[in-house]
């Protein structure tokens, strides 16, 4: 051989046990950890069609439509984010990207990156749109699809979506939404919205491994895709070639690429954990979990970023750093000690904030209290470490 078998794949492999509290992936349950660990299957064979079929039955009601395009993407939120703009754009098409934090520079870039002409409006990194502003915009730029972010797991803001679909259309506009960090933690309704496009990730409240990105296209984008005049630039997101393989138009299931079955187990699982829970008593579930974690942030005299409650996201809450702490030391010592992991900012929050997210399995009294009491403890430790060194 040229080049020998490497030394470090002869030890045993060794993963920790680890409680993630930031803002993904959240831990699975041990339901859907079973599920991913079944025995791997060809992804034509029809016990993998069968969970696709029941995939996007879950995929439809968490989303709450009946779209018709509606599937599970290969790859994680970004797969999603991709598949949207490279779907419903075309060279020299305009887009609108509303940015409240780093999503939305994302998907400017992913636009620019398929040849369209990205215009961004901007707002403040604790606030989010007013309708007004968002409409003002859309008036001015004329763009063919708006994207916006529902929660934005960089700066824990919610930005409310009702109205918006009607002002989208009014203006000949498609509206596409992002909502990998906020779905089942805040209310979601894409037929009542009237939203074109929307995707999520399987890895935050849907409680299973990062990998799968659900999607869904209303009939208005639907035809916008199937009437473009020049294919999707990127094979692997073609939603004319994948709602076939995800028998989406009731006929044929022809290979497009190798769907990965033990994800598609995992994620049948996670979708089906929330239908027996019941979508109103996960979102409630999860707002009553951020009010205990806010409660409890107060009592540690904690600021957080997002002021006003009704902007904040209830699965991603942002905390200011305080002065005297270093956020590192902070991060490090729950992971070291409590193998917790509490996130640092990330985008325009880095070195501001702690993030800290409760999600799907995670979002459960006893997981707020933990992470309250092992951020307090963390903050002891940072301050008293801060003082040993000055
Ligand atoms: C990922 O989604 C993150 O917010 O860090």
């Amino acid at each position: 051989m040229d080049v020998s078998a490497p030394v470090i794949l002869k030890h045993p492999l060794v993963i920790p046990h680890r409680i993630l509290m930031g803002p993904g992936p959240s831990n699975s349950s041990p339901r859907v950890l079973h599920a991913v660990g079944q025995t791997v299957l060809g992804h034509m064979h029809p016990e993998v069609f069968q969970a696709m079929d029941e995939i996007k039955e879950g995929i439809r009601y968490v989303f709450q439509t009946n779209n018709e395009l509606t599937l599970a993407v290969s790859g994680a939120g970004h797969a999603g984010m991709e598949a949207v703009l490279s779907n419903l754009l075309e060279r020299g098409d305009k887009v609108l990207v509303a940015i409240s934090g780093i999503w939305g520079n994302r998907a400017a870039d992913m636009a620019r990156r398929y040849g369209a002409v990205a215009k961004e409006i901007l707002t403040e990194t604790e606030n989010n749109f007013s309708l007004a502003q968002l409409e003002h915009a859309i008036q001015k730029e004329k763009p063919k699809l708006l994207f916006i972010v529902q929660g934005d797991s960089s700066t824990g803001v919610y930005q409310p979506l009702e109205g918006l679909g009607d002002i989208c259309h009014r203006y000949n506009c498609l509206l596409a939404v992002d909502t990998v960090a906020s779905l089942g933690g805040v209310p979601f309704y894409a037929d009542r919205w009237k939203i074109d496009a929307v995707y999520t990730g399987s890895q935050k409240v849907l409680g299973s491994p990062p990998g799968l990105s659900p999607i869904s296209f209303s009939p208005r984008a639907q035809k916008v895709i199937f009437e473009r005049k020049t294919p999707v630039a990127v094979f692997y997101w073609d939603m004319t070639i994948l709602g076939q393989q995800w028998n989406c138009f009731n006929n044929v299931r022809p290979y497009h690429h190798t769907v990965c079955s033990n994800l598609i187990f995992g994620l049948r699982e996670g979708l089906a954990i929330i239908a027996e829970e019941g979508l109103e008593h996960v979102i409630k579930r999860h707002q009553e979990c951020a009010q205990r974690l806010y409660k409890g942030l107060g009592s540690l005299g904690l600021e957080l970023l997002v002021e006003e409650e009704h902007k904040r996201l209830p699965t991603v809450t942002t905390i200011v750093v305080p002065k005297d702490v270093d956020w590192k030391e902070v991060v490090g010592y729950a992971m070291r000690t409590y193998s917790v992991e509490i996130s640092g900012g990330l985008g325009p929050t880095v070195g501001k904030v702690f993030r800290i997210g409760l999600m799907g399995y995670n979002a459960t009294p006893e997981r707020v209290d933990l992470v309250l009491k092992v951020l307090k403890e963390a903050l002891e430790y940072a301050r008293s470490a801060r003082t040993a060194k000055l």
